[in-house]
């Protein structure tokens, strides 16, 4: 099943905080590099998705923006920036109208069939979101509830794998901020995602109560940067840029703004 994506404006109450409007509607652009060619390449993304990608006033921000930024900057390649949202980022890439796709990306052997991966930038894994008293302390225990997960991500992919593909309590929603508002509102018992995003909107809740488990079978994942199957062009930029940020500190540099030493 796939749910709707308007439950924003609650979640940010809950949350009390403007970032989480993110992925309302069309996002803010903004260009980088300083290549001499004219090419300006595309770069897609789906800005709900903090602290990755994310809309603040109108302005596209987060880890990965910064990330892409310098890439472009250091390949010296234009790039300009359009917030697509999840599903239509691939089609975009599919039909032209994007070139570049940056969006905590995890590389998996089925999105290599169509795509080209750059190199990883950053590692993930998924995580559990449940209440603090739940007894849940693993996915096994999950079975039987209501388990929210961004539809077409591998967080829908960990449910499917222990449940099936056509668990009933799998409630697939277009956007991160829309299963976590489900879930914070009780509408779902469990959300499943990205560590880095689900610790960011536990960190944001004022009295905590709730907690994060990592399951055994949770595999390492990493995130890498996507173009259509086959153009080289772009990925050798990108791949150049991500090398040159990897060996000056830059990349570090980004991380550690937004996680610190961790
Ligand atoms: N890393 C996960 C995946 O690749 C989730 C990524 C979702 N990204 C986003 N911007 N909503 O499937």
């Amino acid at each position: 099943m796939r749910i709707g994506t308007n439950w924003f404006k609650s979640l940010a109450l809950v949350v009390g905080v403007g970032v989480l409007l993110a992925g309302c509607g069309s996002g803010g652009q903004q260009t980088s590099g300083s290549g001499s060619g004219d090419k300006v390449y595309v770069v897609g993304t789906d800005a709900a998705y903090p602290p990755f990608q994310m809309l603040e006033a109108d302005k596209i921000s987060g880890h990965d923006i910064d990330v892409m930024n310098a890439i472009a900057e250091a390949g010296g390649f234009k790039i300009e920036w359009k917030n697509t949202g999840w599903d239509p980022l691939f089609d975009g890439l599919d039909k032209g109208t994007v070139d570049i796709g940056i969006s905590s990306i995890t590389i998996t052997e089925k999105r290599k069939e169509k795509y080209d991966f750059s190199d990883s930038y950053f590692e993930a894994n998924q995580l559990i979101l449940v209440a603090e008293d739940s007894p849940v302390t693993k996915l096994a225990d999950l079975k039987g509830k209501k388990i929210g997960v961004q539809a077409a991500t591998t967080g829908e992919e960990v449910v499917k794998k222990a449940f099936g593909d056509t668990y009933e309590g799998l409630k697939g929603y277009d956007d991160m901020p829309s299963s976590v508002d489900d879930f914070f509102n009780g509408r779902v018992d469990a959300v499943i995602g990205d560590n880095g995003v689900l610790s960011y909107y536990v960190n944001k809740v004022q009295d905590k109560k709730f907690k994060l488990i990592k399951d055994d079978s949770f595999e390492k994942e990493f995130y890498g940067i996507i173009v259509k199957k086959g153009n080289a062009d772009a990925m050798n930029k990108i791949n150049d840029g991500l090398k040159k940020i990897k060996e000056n500190g830059k990349l570090q540099e980004i991380y550690t703004q937004y996680f610190g030493n961790k």
